[in-house]
């Protein structure tokens, strides 16, 4: 099989950067456009990201350097250069809802980082081993955007990421409310300590519109297909408190949580070492040996430790613990520019085509 050719919307931006160099060596994608703003278009990639390269102990990969940076509005030009897009622009929602639309209508896939199309209803919010299900919401959404090929899948915020796979696979025992505190690194917010010197030493008790996120979006993945929509659940009741603290990549979260029924330690335990991700999720270039991995060491898991747990696509859980006023407390961990964004894209992708959609 020839590889897919792919477009990297927003190549230059932290999470751009992560996608090209995911995509280097792919097995079924190949980089054939990379494209940003009017400030980069026109230099070579390499030009573009010079002096704000940000991977660790990664060069600017020869299958991406010498490609010319397009501008991300000339649609049609790019849409005839790949067979799909992945998006990492940063952009208002209101400039990124059409555009992302029209890359649909020119026939282009589109797979998105980014949060503008997270609740139109049939456009899937997809965590592969968790709702990979909800790519049958697509014939849907084409059938609106009148296209055969095009459409939009979306991937969720970087901070549900460690506590929506520990919470799922709890599922039987029904969670009905949780508390949540994530920890999350700068480089979520496409910064590093040489951009943010602030955050040395500090944190910030606030990163604009990511509480509500953390609180709704998992509402939507669990949700369920009803007549060309997905309708989100009510339950858990979740409450957020997001936290920007001075660490480059990886965010933890602590969580309590209480059930209908409580159930043992041990069955909470055995839940998340036996977790069987969907198996449409298995087996793909991407997919982690080990989804989710509890960490048995009462200091674990830490951020700079674990987060490249599964080359960075695995979550790790650890400290389970009864709670004086939720029934049981933990502690999740994943890193963000991988799970969280152009990794966890790169392996919806990859579900996509395997699953025919691409
Ligand atoms: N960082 C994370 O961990 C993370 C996790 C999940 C989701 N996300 C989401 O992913 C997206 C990208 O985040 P990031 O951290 O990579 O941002 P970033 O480093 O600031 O990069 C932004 C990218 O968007 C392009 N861009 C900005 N304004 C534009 C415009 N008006 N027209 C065309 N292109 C424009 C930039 O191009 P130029 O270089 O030419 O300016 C650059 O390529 C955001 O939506 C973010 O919320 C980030």
């Amino acid at each position: 099989m020839s590889k897919l050719k792919v477009g990297v919307l927003g190549a230059t931006g932290m999470v751009g950067q992560r996608f090209v160099t995911l995509l280097a060596d792919h097995p079924w994608f190949e980089i054939a456009a990379v494209a940003a703003s009017p400030r980069s278009a026109g230099k070579t990639y390499r030009e573009a990201v010079t002096g704000r390269w940000t991977q660790p102990d990664v060069a600017v990969p020869q299958t991406a350097s010498d490609l010319v940076v397009q501008n991300v509005r000339e649609i049609d030009a790019i849409a005839s250069q790949v067979d799909f897009v992945c998006c990492a622009l940063d952009m208002e929602k209101e400039d990124i809802r059409p555009l992302e639309e029209n890359y649909a209508k020119a026939e282009t896939p589109v797979i998105s980082n980014n949060s503008a199309h997270r609740w139109t209803p049939d456009v899937p919010m997809l965590l592969p081993e968790i709702n990979p299900l909800h790519a049958e919401i697509i014939p849907a959404q084409r059938k609106r955007l009148r296209v055969q090929r095009g459409f939009i899948a979306v991937k969720p915020n970087c901070s549900i990421q460690p506590y929506v796979p520990a919470l799922h696979a709890l599922s039987e025992f029904g969670p009905s409310k949780a508390s949540v505190c994530t920890y999350q690194a700068i480089s979520g917010a496409g910064e590093t300590f040489a951009s943010w010197p602030e955050m040395m030493d500090n944190i910030i008790p606030y990163i604009g519109g990511e509480e509500e996120k953390s609180e709704s979006e998992p509402h939507k993945i669990w949700g369920h297909i009803v007549k060309g929509e997905i309708v989100p659940t009510r339950k858990p009741v979740i409450s957020a408190q997001c936290v920007r603290v001075p660490v480059t990549d990886g965010h933890m979260a602590a969580v309590s949580v209480s059930f209908d029924k409580k159930p043992k330690a041990e069955a909470i335990l055995a839940r998340w070492q036996n977790f069987k991700s969907d198996p449409r999720a298995l087996g793909l270039p991407s997919s982690p040996k080990t989804f989710l991995a509890y960490l048995k060491g009462d200091d674990r898991p830490q951020t700079r430790l674990d987060r490249d747990a599964g080359n960075g696509m695995g979550i790790t859980l650890g400290r389970l613990r009864e709670d004086p006023i939720f029934h049981y407390k933990f502690i999740a961990l994943s890193h963000n520019t991988v799970r969280g964004a152009a990794g966890g894209a790169v392996l919806m992708a990859e579900l996509l085509t395997r699953e025919g959609y691409i």
